[in-house]
């Protein structure tokens, strides 16, 4: 189940041009991708209305039009059919367009009613946009729910463990100070370890000489969004507000976590890292492998749960943003099926 009144990222914006359509299955729907004449991208539903064709197999024609490899019905990016082969009008066929806004480098797609698409709603990037900052982008195709990524960036123990091997986290950080506020699609969440070793690549990167604190803050919002500020700073530098340099006893991230749903066993994860330094191939090693251990962790968890699909999970107790953060999309989900109704619907895989 999806929650479809939401802006999700579609593609990056070079993923979609005036040349080649691109096809992308988004929360279970098959959607085309592509730029009119304009420039301006365009979605529509990925099937010809004549004899369901995935319209992404087609070509782009001059004018920017999306042409059938069938049997040749041509397309308009607001989905109007503009010609029918051997006939003298098209009438009135016509396919689902979905709106369509660009932020940050990504094509942003509208997946509920048209008339409630509002673009001021896009997740905020303003951070990516910082004059100096630069930024690094991932994108993993998950064979797995989109709910367990979302558990993963709200677990953040698990940062502790599983990534140990990329050396983002150490044992060390298994307990912290937490802070959780959490608002009706949102919530803020601060995670803090003063005074440990550094974890083996944030020693590195920071050129810590003595001890770090070690820090999350963290904001999500529904149904699938997240912006992390994490880094390391020398013990008593101030934490997330410290004035050292990066390389001189700092290093510090902003990761934003763009996750969209593709089917219920699969998601599209992307992930744009701002940072203040420049990238090199080292630290774009040290992002792969996070994010790395992170699909595989719930690569691993989608199995287990087809297997085995009615065993229930424990809870502990670092696990409260990750509680938050499904209720939250539970109750996302419960609006949209009964109006603004109270009834509950299960946020589960
Ligand atoms: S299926 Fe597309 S034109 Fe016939
Ligand atoms: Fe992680």
């Amino acid at each position: 189940m999806f929650v479809r009144n939401s802006w999700y990222v579609a593609a990056w914006s070079d993923e979609v041009d005036g040349r080649k359509p691109l096809a992308r299955t988004i929360i279970g729907e098959p959607i085309v991708l592509f730029r009119a004449e304009d420039g301006k991208a365009a979605a529509l539903e990925d099937r010809c209305a004549h004899r369901r064709m995935p319209l992404s197999l087609g070509k782009i024609a001059d004018g920017g039009r999306l042409v059938c490899p069938y049997h040749g019905l041509t397309y308009d990016s607001g989905g109007n059919c503009v010609r029918v082969p051997g006939q003298d009008s098209p009438g009135s066929i016509r396919i689902r367009s979905y709106p369509v806004a660009e932020r940050a480098g990504m094509v942003w797609i509208w997946t509920g009613p048209p008339g409630k698409a509002d673009a001021s709603g896009i997740f905020d990037c303003s951070w990516l946009e910082r004059p100096g900052w630069h930024d690094t982008r991932l994108y993993r195709h998950a064979r797995a729910n989109y709910l367990l990524l979302n558990d993963n960036l709200a677990d953040l123990l698990h940062v502790a463990f599983l990534h140990i091997p990329s050396g983002g986290g150490n044992e060390e950080m298994g307990t912290a100070e937490l802070e959780l506020t959490v608002g009706d699609d949102r919530f803020h969440f601060t995670r803090r370890t003063d005074d440990i070793p550094a974890p083996a690549s944030y020693g590195r990167l920071s050129n810590a000489r003595r001890n770090i604190d070690r820090w999350h803050v963290l904001d999500y919002r529904g149904p699938s969004f997240y912006r992390v500020h994490t880094g390391v700073a020398e013990t008593g530098s101030g934490g997330p507000d410290s004035a050292l340099p990066i390389g001189g006893g700092r290093w510090a991230i902003l990761p934003h976590h763009f996750i969209t749903p593709e089917t219920e066993r699969t998601t599209h994860y992307f992930q744009v890292v701002g940072h203040e330094w420049a990238p090199s191939s080292e630290t774009r090693r040290f992002l792969d492998d996070v994010i790395d251990e992170d699909v595989w962790a719930i690569e691993q968890q989608q199995q287990a749960l087809e297997a085995e699909p009615d065993i229930p999970m424990q809870t502990i107790a670092s696990d409260a943003p990750l509680r938050a953060m499904r209720k939250i999309v539970t109750r996302m989900l419960a609006a949209e099926r009964d109006g603004q109704g109270g009834a509950t619907a299960a946020a589960s895989c």
